[in-house]
């Protein structure tokens, strides 16, 4: 479904290393990995909004960057995006916001109280009440609402391939456990393909076919959460054990030096 050839990307210094993964269709792959090691890089090549230096995307066969003219807009209608940071345009009205979730050639063959029904239940699938948010503008809800709102906006075009950049992050426990328990849900209602970068190792471990870790640019391990469990690889012990991510970089300084 997703392929990443040998994906190379330096800003001003190396971030993505030679970075191979292939995503299968209808799988649940989660990225872990330390702070500032490329993870959201690697997800925003998916659609373009990172171009990498080397190597190439491919979606359901389709090449991102060495193929026909219109891939990238074709790639991008499949895929439904959750920002870490929400992403949302602050001078439009939630409404308007979650309508740029609904593909251009779709909406116009909506009518108003169908697309107003379409967004209202994105919404209400995440624990949002549409009376209250719709009208709003993004500077007006918090930092939690805000996030919802992103998450609702990636599911309101129905998408293929659902990509989240650390969907739970700064939730609130209930929120956390409802986010999760949504994507899941998600996963298994329509079989969608998600890729998902987390923190939330537990949620990973739950949620996931696979896990990737991703360290220094480079994937570290990838394999089913029990073998995720069981590896004696210490970066992976180090996350399975949920220790913090400084820790694990430490200890990998001991052993290759
Ligand atoms: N547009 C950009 N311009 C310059 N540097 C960038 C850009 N985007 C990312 N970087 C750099 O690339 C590195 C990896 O960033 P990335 O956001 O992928 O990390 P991450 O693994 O998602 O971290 P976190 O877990 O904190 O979200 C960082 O050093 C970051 O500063
Ligand atoms: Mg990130």
């Amino acid at each position: 479904m997703i392929e990443y050839r040998d994906i190379y990307k330096a800003f001003d210094h190396p971030v993505l290393s030679g970075v191979s993964l292939t995503v299968e269709s209808g799988e649940r792959l989660a990225i872990v990995g330390p702070s500032g090691t490329g993870k959201s890089v690697l997800l925003k090549t998916t659609i373009g909004l990172v171009v990498p230096d080397r190597g190439d995307v491919l979606v359901e066969g389709e090449s991102v960057y060495f193929g026909t003219r219109g891939a990238l807009d074709r790639v991008r209608r499949k895929v439904g995006y959750v920002f870490q940071n929400s992403a949302l345009f602050d001078s439009m009205t939630v409404y308007d916001n979650m309508t740029q979730g609904i593909r251009e050639d779709e909406l116009k063959s909506m009518r108003a109280p169908q697309v107003l029904a379409r967004v209202s239940r994105a919404l209400e699938d995440v624990n949002l009440d549409p009376g209250r948010v719709l009208t709003k503008r993004p500077a007006e809800l918090s930092g939690g609402m805000r996030k919802r709102v992103g998450l609702a906006r990636a599911l309101v075009g129905h998408p293929a391939i659902l990509l989240y950049d650390e969907p739970v992050t700064g939730l609130d426990p209930v929120n956390s456990a409802a986010v999760s328990l949504l994507i899941r849900q998600i996963a298994e209602r329509s079989g969608v393909t998600s890729v998902l970068v987390t923190h939330d190792i537990e949620g990973a471990l739950e949620l996931s076919d696979r896990i990737a870790l991703l360290d220094d640019g480079r994937l570290a391990f990838i394999g089913t959460p029990l073998e995720f469990k069981s590896s004696p690889e210490p970066l992976v012990r180090a996350f399975a054990d949920r220790r913090v991510a400084s820790e694990a970089a430490a200890e990998r300084m001991e052993v290759t030096t």
